[in-house]
């Protein structure tokens, strides 16, 4: 994996196969190599030829005259205005071209001069902090299973950091430290969403959770299939009986040193494999449905970074394992499944299992803890993905101040969500005639999304509790320069960022 080094000069020292600059649409394009460890008198004439104007998305890169192997290229960022400034957005996806950009030209060191941050309205080192953690996140790779060697991507060793507009070394060191571990996180969520199912297994899962636990000085409790039963857990045990492999309950506990910290949890949907079960899905929405433990590697990655970086909040992670598979003792369309708080639910449809296996993980939650907050996160519905596609999460809550604090994580991190509305009328929907309520809604009421957030609400009593449903942002998101095919990591950085700020 790439590593880092921040340069304290305000012009570029280190030698890099690649140095990489950012314009806005209408920069001069004077001064071009003044941050640069050489001068290059050609490069404006250069870029007028090519009619390079800075606009985004544009990309040019040039050759440095006299070598074979270094050079520069030139990343357009959009339009500029005093009354609209740029999107840090639009920083990030640029920064994960030039990291594509390096690996086509086979180079395997980066240098960034990074741009004035007064045009994102900004600080100096949120820009590092992006720099660094789209870097990384760019740089993710999946060919663990690819045996050919010529199809192994090339690797990118180095990325050197240039601030021409800050000399604030150790706050930037600081923050490009933090980004470094936050990457490394949601990489390994990635790693571990686009692992096949035969290795990704509930157990493996847990194995994981208990190493990191036990690295970063974490409690942690895990209960295996017989516990589940006993425990009376009777949603994740009945989405595991079609399953030969046992299912989990992971609960790791970070605590800060802080007195009277406030405590909040974080509840991750955990199916390792979904295949829908007795309501079997049709084969081409089975392809991905490795993914369906996003949520787990989100929260369990989460706790790795946040015992890291010891934010004065105590979080409880939660996780629910299980696969969802057909079989002679498979859960039953009709079967009544009671949970860990006691209420029942009709289970109608076997693919409906999010939901089952969340609501004895908040049950737990609620019960043992006393909670400030509870925020779940799953790939619940795939109306979710047909409401919003692959650019926000949805967000549901009753809860006002929650959702706002979620939404401004949200926007700083980069994980986008977009709200959508839990009124009574949607209640209704998930009404059972024969248990308390029933795990799939009202077919007239069809909002699938907000259906399956009601059906959570009942499990969370009286604490503000929120949901995201990443089902459409966690796998195979197009057009975003630092994403590849696969696992996103969704939910990572905004529940690292709305911790850090809690
Ligand atoms: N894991 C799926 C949701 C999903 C769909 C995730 C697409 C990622 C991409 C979930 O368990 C599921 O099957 N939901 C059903 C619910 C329905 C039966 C009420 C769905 O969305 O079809
Ligand atoms: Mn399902
Ligand atoms: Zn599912």
């Amino acid at each position: 994996m790439i590593s880092v080094t921040l340069e304290r000069t305000q012009t570029a020292q280190k030698q890099s196969g690649l140095y990489v600059l950012f314009f806005y649409q209408g920069q001069s394009l004077e001064n071009l190599s003044s941050t640069l460890p050489f001068t290059i008198d050609t490069l404006e004439a250069f870029l007028q030829a090519r009619k390079f104007i800075g606009g985004s998305g544009q990309a040019v890169s040039y050759l440095v005259s006299g070598t074979s192997d270094t050079h520069v290229l030139c990343l357009g960022l959009g339009k500029y205005t005093v009354s609209s400034k740029l999107s840090v957005e639009s920083y990030r996806r640029a920064v994960g071209q030039a990291i594509k950009q390096a690996r086509l030209l086979l180079v395997s060191s980066v240098t960034f001069i990074i741009p004035d941050h007064r045009l994102f309205e900004v600080t100096a080192e949120k820009l590092v902090h992006e720099t660094v953690m789209i870097a990384r996140m760019t740089e993710y790779h999946f060919d663990d299973y690819i045996s050919d060697e010529s199809r192994k991507e090339h690797r990118i060793d180095l990325v050197s950091i240039v601030t021409p507009y800050s000399n604030d070394y150790d706050l930037l060191q600081k923050n490009s430290d933090t980004a470094m571990i936050i990457a490394t996180g949601v990489n390994r969520a990635r790693h571990w969403i686009d692992t096949p199912p035969v290795d990704a297994t509930p157990l493996f899962m847990s194995e994981q959770a208990r190493q990191i636990a036990q690295k970063e000085g974490m409690n942690v409790t895990i209960f295996g299939e017989q516990e589940i039963i006993n425990k009376g857990m009777g949603g994740l045990a009945a989405v595991s009986r079609g399953s030969d492999v046992d299912c989990q309950m992971v609960i790791m506990e970070y605590k800060t040193a802080k007195k009277d910290a406030e405590t909040i949890a974080l509840v991750g949907k955990g199916i390792t494999f979904d295949s829908g079960g007795l309501s079997l899905k049709p084969a081409a929405s089975m392809e991905t449905m490795k993914d369906d433990m996003s949520g787990a590697a989100a929260v369990i990655n989460t706790m790795s970074i946040i015992a890291q970086l010891k934010p004065d909040v105590n979080v409880i992670g939660i996780a629910p394992l299980s696969e969802n598979l057909p079989s002679g003792k498979a859960t039953k369309p009709g079967d009544i499944i009671r949970f860990y708080n006691g209420k029942t639910a009709e289970v109608k449809n076997t693919d409906a299992e999010g939901r089952l296996i969340l609501a004895d993980a908040l049950s737990y939650a609620v019960k043992h803890y006393k909670l400030d907050a509870i925020i779940d996160i799953a790939t619940l519905t795939g109306a979710c993905a047909y409401a919003l596609g692959p650019y926000f999460a949805g967000l549901l809550s009753q809860h006002d101040e929650l959702a706002h604090k979620i939404e401004k994580a949200a926007d700083v991190s980069g994980d986008y969500v977009w709200r959508l509305p839990m009124t009574p009328d949607y209640q209704k929907a998930i009404k059972s005639e024969v248990a308390d309520i029933c795990n799939i809604g009202d077919g007239r009421i069809k909002a699938g999304a907000i259906t399956a957030a009601h059906f959570l609400q009942n499990f969370v009593e009286d604490v503000p509790w929120a949901h995201l449903d990443i089902a459409g942002v966690a796998f195979d998101v197009p057009n975003i320069s630092y994403y590849r095919s696969g696992a996103t990591g969704a939910g990572v950085r905004l529940f690292v960022e709305l911790v850090l700020n809690w």
